[in-house]
């Protein structure tokens, strides 16, 4: 019987309850996941211990809590230690361990819509923002082998500090988003992770698109809504697109296999989260 669940705040509208109640059921597995809102006026350290004395598997960390979390378990795994930032705890042998999974989880979602990407990791990826997201995909895709990752971001600080997770041979530039609108015809593959383009941000793009290369990938990794006005943009520019629902399919396929030991085909699941976005 898994016992999963979620810490964070505000998480009543979380997609992750479906997501694995239909990933335990796909993978023939008992279980439920179930929210364990902590609002900021509560005791966050009574509130992991009542957490931790339950008969707990894991569970997800969402914002505000990816960092808080750190000092409460016993372990991080490396990516985690990097990113300073947990999203994914599980309890073994009566230790708490914490992981990152948003990195990898990336990956999966751009290896199954795109796997040609993969053949030459000299490709140039830009990457627009230098939030906690920016730093998860900067780091897989330098881990995977990636060389020319640039990053564009309104606090230049921000993105200086993730250009140093690189690998030996990477090579990264950083410069604003200004200067990105300038250049966006430069990428094989570019991906907006800044929360602007949000519905809530009033859906205007970061950059304006003019021009792009041939067979770029454009990536979005706002899911609400799911084509935001870049993508739009994009795709009228021929871009090929990924969508930013895709990483939080698979993000969550590997914190269920950190959990499980199972890796879960998502079969239709993409299409029904997008449904269920779309209804939203
Ligand atoms: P996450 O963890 O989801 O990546 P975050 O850490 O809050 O979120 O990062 C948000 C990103 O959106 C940052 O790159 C932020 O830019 P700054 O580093 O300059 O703050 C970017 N962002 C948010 N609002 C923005 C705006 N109005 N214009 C440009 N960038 C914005």
């Amino acid at each position: 019987m898994y016992q999963l669940g979620l810490i964070g705040y505000p998480i009543q509208h979380s997609l992750s309850p479906w997501i694995h109640h239909r990933l335990l059921d796909n993978a023939g597995l008992e279980g439920n996941y179930r929210l364990f809102e902590i609002s900021p006026e509560e005791d966050f350290a009574e509130k992991i211990q009542e957490l931790k004395s339950k008969e707990i598997k894991g569970f997800n960390v969402t914002v505000p809590y990816k960092q808080k979390i750190i000092p409460y378990l016993d372990g991080l795994d490396s990516t985690a230690e990097e990113m300073h930032a947990v999203n994914t705890v599980i309890h073994k042998n009566g230790k708490w361990y914490g992981y990152n999974t948003d990195g990898i989880g990336y990956l999966r979602s751009l290896k199954h819509a795109y796997p040609d990407f993969f053949n030459d990791l000299k490709n140039k990826v830009l990457i627009l923002g230098a939030g906690g997201a920016a730093r998860a995909l900067f780091y897989a895709l330098s881990q995977k082998g990636f060389v020319n990752i640039d990053i564009a971001n309104r606090t230049l600080k921000k993105a200086e500090d993730i250009a140093q997770l690189g690998n030996n041979n990477s090579n990264t530039n950083v410069f604003t988003i200004e200067k990105a609108n300038e250049c966006l015809h430069n990428y094989d593959l570019i991906i907006q992770t800044t929360s602007v383009g949000m519905k809530s941000f009033g859906l205007k793009p970061i950059v304006t698109i003019e021009r792009l290369k041939k067979d770029v990938i454009v990536s979005d990794i706002v899911y609400q809504p799911i084509v935001t006005k870049f993508l739009q943009d994009a795709e009228e520019h021929g871009a090929r697109l990924l969508f930013g629902h895709t990483m939080l399919l698979y993000q969550a396929q590997y914190a269920f296999e950190i959990w499980t030991n199972k890796r879960i085909d998502l079969k239709d699941m993409e299409n029904e989260l997008l449904a269920i976005l779309e209804g939203r």
